[in-house]
């Protein structure tokens, strides 16, 4: 294992289909005004917000609802958020939803005391708070798996006036204080949007695992976390009712993005680079934007990183490889990865989910590209790979 690193992930978690009951606990950790973000209305559809707010007013909090945090949220609905926590004097945030608004929430709490642009320190320049900046804690409900927004200190957000989104990692002092994480909550996910975060969740692992060459610890456990998404997935898609495999999705999408299997490692992003710009164009669902770009790239990205997609292929896919050639065997592995994604129903191309050819010029330029994983791709390579991808 090479590199230097250090690890700390400060999230407290609480598992399964009674952990909420471990909110009122958690409530005495905070102050007394809380900014209750959250989407759409799926949470009031489904009975979750009832479940949440009668604990919250049990607890004599006081709630300052903010509502209509869309998918890929927005630098307006931001600058909305920032307005409302400081009207408000909010001392905390609960965010109750899926990755969007998890990211929202955190996205707020890093916002409302900066006193300049927070979006152009924060997103544009990828600066972190400053030491003595205050920021809100933060606490996550989770009602749909994928991001692993719920465990780390990621946050996209969507300049939908010029058509970019762009994500920021944060330190950890803006990662999640709690995060409740109830598998039956995320039953009532669109069949889509389960798919799209089933896809969104092998491809966090395989953005870290496509990257050096060293016998890393890591690996293995990525490996085992695609091997338990793709068993679980398969049940899922069939009975989403089965809470089995539901529970599993959860847990992997928590562990394939909290930073533990990206230790020690240079890692690549390049497909959630191309997917994110894919994403601001279609308003695709996240994980439909990764997979539709994937098959081109993962083809591209083969050759200089052979040997570990030959193990990709042996150890994810079980392919035997006997009589076959490196590639030949890489090659098997690329194709099971499209046999499952098919399976399962994901797009394999980007015109699938509403790209046209004229879009691919402004997708590539707001592609942010770096030398990463085995390749280091131009401007250029991100049109050919998204022609590939028609
Ligand atoms: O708006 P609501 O009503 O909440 O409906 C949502 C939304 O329409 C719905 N949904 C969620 N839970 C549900 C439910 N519907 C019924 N029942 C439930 N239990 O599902 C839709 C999608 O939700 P969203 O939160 O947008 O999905 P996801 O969790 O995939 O989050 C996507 C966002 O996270 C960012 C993405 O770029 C995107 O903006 N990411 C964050 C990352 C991070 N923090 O590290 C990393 C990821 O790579 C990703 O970029
Ligand atoms: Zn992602």
């Amino acid at each position: 294992m090479q590199g230097n690193f250090s690890y700390h992930n400060p999230t407290k978690l609480y598992f399964g289909d009674e952990s909420l009951n471990y909110l009122k606990d958690e409530l005495t950790h905070f102050g007394p005004v809380v900014l209750l973000n959250y989407g759409s209305g799926s949470v009031k559809r489904n009975g979750i917000y009832d479940q949440v707010v009668a604990i919250l007013r049990e607890a004599g909090k006081t709630i300052v609802e903010n509502p209509g945090v869309m998918s890929n949220p927005t630098l307006e609905k931001l600058r909305e958020g920032v307005k409302i926590a400081c009207e408000n004097k909010v001392d905390w945030i609960l965010a109750l939803g899926g990755g969007s608004v998890c990211d929202y929430s955190k996205a707020v709490a890093a916002s409302v005391f900066y006193d300049g642009d927070y979006w152009d320190k924060f997103w544009l320049k990828q600066e972190q708070p400053d030491a003595d900046q205050k920021l809100l804690p933060v606490g996550c409900i989770l009602t749909m798996a994928g991001t692993g927004s719920e465990m780390n200190a990621g946050t996209v957000i969507t300049d939908a006036e010029h058509t970019f989104k762009v994500g920021h990692v944060f330190d950890d002092r803006l990662m999640p204080k709690f995060s409740i994480l109830n598998p039956k909550f995320t039953m009532t996910v669109p069949d889509n949007q389960m798919k799209a975060g089933i896809y969104d969740i092998i491809n966090h692992i395989m953005e870290q695992y496509f990257s050096d060459f060293d016998d890393n610890t890591s690996d293995y456990l990525s490996e085992g976390l695609m091997r338990s998404l793709i068993t679980a997935s398969r049940i899922a898609v069939k009975n989403p009712q089965d809470y089995e495999a539901r529970s599993n999705i959860m847990w992997t999408a928590t562990w394939a993005l909290n930073t533990l299997i990206g230790l020690g490692k240079r890692q690549d992003w390049m497909v959630h680079m191309i997917g994110h710009s894919v994403g601001a164009w279609t308003h695709a669902p996240h994980g439909y934007a990764l997979a539709a770009v994937s098959m081109a790239y993962y083809r591209r990205a083969m050759k200089p990183g052979l040997s570990k997609f030959v193990r990709f292929a042996q150890n994810v896919w079980n392919i035997d490889g006997n009589g076959m050639t490196d590639e030949q065997i890489a090659e098997a592995g690329i194709e099971a990865l499209k046999n499952w994604m098919l399976e399962i129903g994901l797009p394999l191309t980007i015109s699938e989910i509403g790209a046209t050819p004229d879009m691919i010029p402004g997708i590539t330029q707001g592609t942010i590209c770096y030398p990463a994983g085995y390749m280091n791709l131009t401007p250029a390579d991100i049109t050919e790979i998204l022609k590939e991808s028609l």
